[in-house]
């Protein structure tokens, strides 16, 4: 009998990362996916699904200017319960660590429908960092039926907290999947680069370096464009306005500066391969950026990929101005630095986790019967 899974996505990286998943199991035959899009974000999601060329079947068109935390998750939990409640799937899946993933673990567990949590076990141990989502992602895994893991750290993480290890996948981190079906294709990067210089890529949307940590990178920016002649550094700038306001308004004027919109995925990994220097605070940057053999310098004091750090090719430098210029020049001038960071490592997959995905969940069907 034909089962039906709903695979929910919210915000821009959780497409990315779900698209390799959903497009497996369309290729199944017992299988019935739908797509249901929240819209926790708009533009950025519907850029992602244009690319990958997946069309919701349900869409809740959820997203506000300048939405707070708790007024999301209110328009998330009652627009998620009457679909659930009409859609009757089999099993949920959801990526990742945003509120939409939150409030449909929380959705399911209310309705007792079995939910499958990609990219599970990632901790820093510390419930302000990131904010919201560490907090996120321990109420998901006290819900969630399956937990997919991408290493084997996130695997102990959930085994340290009780989680049965019969519950637990080691699947690999699906971004890597959506990262070689993406690269393997032209990529365009419709931004006029000056090729005598070396690219920075730049990006920053952290909820907990909102306000003066924020001014605080974005000086350290200026300051290294100011220093450094010879760099270019590209900023597509998260369009929350606590984000962009901030950011046009620090580095708007600065010539060797060039901000601009979200760049759609194709166009990001082209601007990530042509990177010298990629700095971010984002998480699925931090997976992508060893793969492609980027050094990353992570904007956080504390990250949920230790493993990066442990094979020497990210590096936590923290929102501190004066840290992060001084480490951004040492990969600027230091070549044996540089080249110890700018290996092709991939801790983080190897691009067959949505294949993984499909079959805990295809032998789980065919146990039900
Ligand atoms: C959200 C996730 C974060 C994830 C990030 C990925 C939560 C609480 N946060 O953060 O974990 O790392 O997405 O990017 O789940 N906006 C637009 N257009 C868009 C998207 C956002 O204008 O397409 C603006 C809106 O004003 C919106 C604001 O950004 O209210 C914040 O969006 P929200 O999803 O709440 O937070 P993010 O910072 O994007
Ligand atoms: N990304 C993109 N365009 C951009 C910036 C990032 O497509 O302009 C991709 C990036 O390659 C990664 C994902 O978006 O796969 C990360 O999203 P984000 O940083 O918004 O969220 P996080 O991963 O921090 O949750």
């Amino acid at each position: 009998m034909t089962k039906k899974v709903l695979c929910i996505i919210g915000t821009r990286p959780e497409a990315i990362k779900m698209a390799p998943v959903i497009k497996a199991l369309l290729a199944e035959e017992d299988i019935q996916c739908r797509v249901l899009a929240t819209a926790q974000h708009r533009d950025m999601l519907d850029q992602v699904l244009g690319l990958f060329g997946i069309t919701p079947d349900l869409d809740l068109d959820i997203m506000r200017p300048d939405q707070s935390l708790t007024a999301l998750t209110a328009r998330l939990l009652s627009g998620l319960d009457s679909v659930l409640q009409s859609e009757k799937p089999d099993v949920v899946l959801a990526q990742g660590d945003t509120t939409t993933v939150m409030s449909a673990a929380l959705a399911c567990f209310y309705l007792r429908i079995p939910f499958g949590h990609i990219e599970a076990g990632l901790r820093t141990g510390d419930l302000y960092n990131p904010f919201p989502e560490e907090a996120n992602r321990v109420i998901v895994s006290k819900l969630a039926r399956w937990h997919f893991a991408p290493t084997q750290g996130a695997v102990d993480n959930l085994f340290r907290e009780g989680v049965p290890a019969a519950d637990i996948s080691m699947t690999g981190n699906t971004v890597i999947d959506a990262l070689l079906m993406t690269a393997a294709q032209t990529l365009p990067l419709d931004i006029d680069l000056d090729s005598s210089k070396r690219l920075v890529l730049v990006t920053s949307h952290r909820r907990e370096n909102f306000g003066e940590p924020f001014q605080g990178i974005c000086q350290a920016l200026k300051t290294l464009a100011q220093r450094n002649p010879d760099i270019q550094i590209l900023y597509p700038v998260h369009p929350n306005p606590n984000i962009k306001d901030v950011a046009y308004a620090f580095l708007g004027q600065t010539p060797n500066i060039i901000l601009c919109g979200p760049l759609d995925y194709a166009s990001f990994i082209a601007a990530m391969k042509r990177a010298y220097l990629i700095i971010s605070d984002s998480g699925g940057v931090q997976e992508e950026a060893p793969a492609l053999g980027k050094p990353v310098l992570v904007l956080r004091e504390e990250t949920e990929r230790p493993e990066a750090v442990d094979m020497g090719v990210m590096k936590l430098v923290g929102v501190n101005r004066d840290t992060i210029i001084e480490q951004a020049q040492r990969l600027l001038e230091d070549t044996d630095a540089y080249r110890t960071m700018a290996r092709g490592v991939s801790p983080f997959g190897d691009g067959k986790a949505a294949e993984r995905i499909v079959g805990v969940l295809r032998q789980y069907f065919q146990q039900c019967g």
